[in-house]
């Protein structure tokens, strides 16, 4: 889909029970069955193109998988050699992660991506492997992908990264888990701990004290899972935004995952006025619930703790931050520009164009809540550029082009929209 047309909304109330599974979760289920003694058995796995390609590669790995498209079933006998190319397509996550997972796999793998993918930094992942003695390249010296990973043993690590990344932990935490002692790892802020969940869940001797994590070797393989995914987070967030913008509007989003590492957008939504409640269903894997959020007037924050827990809601949160009282801030958030588009350049140059005023540095940006005006936008082939504009849309009318990237995460984003609004392609 090249480009559509959103019409501007009145007030809306709705309840959404088919919010998108969530992404992280999804990759991280087709990854780690591979580890698993038995079937594992995910339902509500995310069927967008960023966790399929993850699905694809698990299967040319040698995994069997079951789909009658309702339940998949994941068994494995170990991590095979294959003849294929292991395409990640748009997803960093899928790439990093499997970095971790193959690097003391049997065999000689090569890693690649879409055109975006291959010009995001990978040094972060292949080096911190590379000092435990994985062996993987990549063109300058391994920071950009087709990414080559020759299997290989794998020593104990104490290491500190830099970056409060999910993405370089979990790596690291995979290549933990068969390498031949006692690792550490330690992180500057705590990064989303999906990883560190489902693998304990699974009877991985990995135990969290703060900023550090502390994996042992598995001995044996791992218990299959038995998960059903909950809806993303981020990808609710652009129905928050959305009522939070709309006078009077009332939204209920069923069955989210409240892991505090992934709902810090609500909070920064709540902190601006936002009248948001959360009421938990069920806690396995991660704390499960409704979150409701009624419309108030919102007035503007400064973000600046904690950003790798609402790095991914930033660009539909600045939407927020255009219909707020005052200036917003966002600081300490580099990580924005590495992601899927340079996220502060994207949602800085999108907001201009709608006539909203805003100033940019090396960490973060400004915005001064204003009057959305319509204009035509790109996506910069970044999903959460596309759908954070698509929901401003609903205060002025927008035209956004170059939209193929919101199946990445979010294919039923359209349907649910069409509950609000008027779209027109
Ligand atoms: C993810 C971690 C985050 C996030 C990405 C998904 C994950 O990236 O932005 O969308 O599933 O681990 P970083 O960990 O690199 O910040």
């Amino acid at each position: 889909m090249s480009k559509v047309v959103v019409e501007p909304c009145s007030s809306f109330r709705v309840k959404i029970d088919s919010i998108a599974p969530d992404k992280s979760i999804s990759h991280r289920c087709a990854m780690f069955s591979m580890l698993a003694d038995g079937e594992s058995v995910i339902e509500n796995f995310l069927r967008a193109e960023d966790t399929m390609n993850s699905l694809e590669i698990v299967k040319n790995l040698g995994a069997t998988v079951v789909d009658d498209g309702t339940i998949i079933k994941i068994s494995s006998k170990g991590i095979k050699e294959c003849e294929a190319i292991l395409d990640c397509g748009n997803s960093g996550t899928g790439m990093r992660l499997f970095c971790g997972l193959l690097s003391s796999a049997n065999g000689h793998f090569i890693l690649t991506g879409d055109k975006y993918l291959c010009e995001r930094p990978m040094k972060r992942v292949t080096h911190p492997l590379r000092s435990i003695g994985a062996k993987l390249d990549g063109r300058e010296d391994g920071e950009f992908a087709p990414l080559s990973i020759r299997g290989s043993s794998l020593k104990a690590y104490n290491y500190e990264s830099k970056i409060a990344s999910a993405q370089v932990k979990s790596a690291m935490i995979l290549a933990a888990l068969s390498s031949d002692g006692e690792c550490r790892y330690k992180e500057p802020e705590l990064s989303r701990d999906h990883t560190e969940r489902m693998l304990k869940g699974m009877g991985a001797d990995i135990s969290v004290k703060g900023l550090v994590t502390t994996i042992k070797p598995m001995k044996n393989l791992l218990k299959p899972l038995k998960i059903r995914v909950p809806a993303d987070p981020s990808s609710a967030f652009f129905f928050a935004v959305a009522c939070a913008i709309t006078p009077n509007a009332e939204v209920v989003l069923e069955g989210v995952t409240f892991n505090p590492t992934r709902i810090e957008a609500f909070k920064a939504l709540e902190r601006m006025g936002a009248d948001i409640t959360y009421d938990l269903k069920e806690d396995v894997y991660e704390p499960i619930g409704n979150i409701t959020v009624k419309y108030a007037p919102l007035k503007a924050i400064v973000v600046e703790d904690n950003i790798s827990w609402l790095i991914d809601e930033l660009p539909a949160l600045s939407i927020a931050f255009a219909c707020a009282n005052g200036v917003s801030v966002v600081k300490n958030a580099e990580e924005l520009r590495v992601k899927e588009s340079d996220r502060i350049s994207s949602v800085v140059d999108n907001l201009a164009k709608c006539g909203i005023e805003v100033s940019e540095v090396k960490d973060g940006y400004s915005v001064t809540g204003g009057t959305l005006k319509k204009a035509c936008v790109d996506s910069f082939g970044d999903h959460r550029i596309a759908m954070s504009f698509i929901i401003a849309g609903l205060k002025c009318g927008m035209e956004v082009s170059d939209l193929d990237c919101i199946n990445t995460s979010f294919p039923n984003f359209f349907e649910l929209l069409s509950q609000i609004t008027t779209i027109k392609r």
